[in-house]
């Protein structure tokens, strides 16, 4: 007789929770030839010689006689940016792939595009697994990009991040009253710096101040700005732009003045800032490179919650201009 469990289903899954994976669809085509796919992040290799890969399908899936009948599946490892894609395929009793963009595979497979990889399997075994049935699979074809892979971790959606070896991030906060080097405030300004730093060397070469590229930056998102309306824009700098700055900008052939106080870029001041922007965007696209992609996502991820959680209500340039 089974020994006696000390815990409930809700801790056992809690526990499994704790088991970061990717997350998975795996596509096939039933008896009709209808296309079949489910979310499964029960995903696992199992053989390198031969490739072998598998998935336990819940017992009460609706694609379960699909999969018992199939020779083949697909495993789709899903991209950070496809949550939705994965949402999807978690809804029993839908059109699952309704507008979603389809190659076919090896005997028809429905493949989907975006992933991080893909592998076409045959099917090799089945097992029973309590109340899952495991799949294994021999893989026949695969492919795969340099797309950031979606997380699945305590029943939320992650990014993988990788560890630095170098910097000593996880030590313990000294408790002490003074600045320490993980204080978030130091990290932050001091990343912006010195990024700034290499940005502002482009800013000066073309003798214009911090305040003069914030004005064209803002106004290269969305032309025709009053003062106040483009203050607003890096108010957060604790920084503003006067009337006499704009008239400056007006004198060197950079803005014009419009109707009611707006400002214009002017051709020569968008093409300046457009060659302003190309080189910070080289700059990031430098340090970045160091990072890799995966990590450019999660840190894009944090800085923009941190974004979110530490505005007083400033607006964004994007905002106004998705709206205008
Ligand atoms: C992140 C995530 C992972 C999942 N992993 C599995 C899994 O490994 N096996 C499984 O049977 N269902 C899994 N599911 C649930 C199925 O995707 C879901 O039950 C689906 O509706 C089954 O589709 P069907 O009823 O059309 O077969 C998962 C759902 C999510 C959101």
């Amino acid at each position: 007789m089974a020994q006696q469990r000390d815990f409930d289903p809700r801790e056992f899954r809690g526990a499994i929770g704790a088991f970061p994976t990717g997350v998975t669809v795996i596509t096939t085509r039933d008896g009709d030839g209808a296309r079949v796919g489910i979310t499964a992040n029960s995903f696992n290799s199992v053989s390198l010689d031969p490739p072998m890969v598998l998935f336990g399908l819940a017992r009460s899936a609706r694609s379960l006689s699909a999969f018992n009948q199939a020779e083949h599946w697909a495993v789709h490892i899903l991209s950070a940016g496809q949550e939705a894609l994965s949402n999807r395929f978690a809804k029993s009793g839908v059109d699952k792939f309704a507008g979603v963009e389809i190659e076919e595979g090896i005997a028809g497979l429905p493949l989907l595009a975006g992933c991080s990889a893909r592998m076409q399997c045959r099917t090799a075994f089945r097992y029973e697994g309590g109340d899952h049935i495991i799949f294994v699979g021999e893989v026949l074809a695969l492919d795969r990009s340099e797309a950031t892979p979606l997380v699945f971790h305590a029943g939320k959606y992650a990014l993988a991040t990788r560890k630095s070896a170098s910097l000593s991030l996880s030590q313990a906060a000294t408790g002490e009253a003074g600045f320490d080097e993980n204080f978030l405030g130091y990290l932050l300004a001091r990343a912006h710096f010195q990024f700034y730093e290499r940005v502002r060397e482009n800013v000066v070469r073309h003798s214009l101040d911090d305040v003069e590229y914030f004005v064209l930056s803002v106004l290269s998102v969305q032309d025709g700005r009053d003062l106040a309306r483009i203050n607003a824009h890096f108010a957060y700098t604790g920084q503003a732009a006067t009337p006499e700055l704009l008239a400056g900008l007006c004198r060197r052939g950079l803005l014009r003045g419009g109707d009611g106080a707006l400002h214009y870029l002017t051709p020569e001041g968008r093409q300046l800032t457009l060659e302003l922007i190309a080189g910070a965007k080289a700059l990031e696209a430098e340090v970045l490179g160091k990072l890799g992609e995966w990590d450019a996502a999660s840190l894009r991820n944090l800085v923009k919650q941190l974004v979110l959680h530490t505005n007083l209500g400033h607006p964004h340039p994007w905002d106004e201009a998705a709206a205008a």
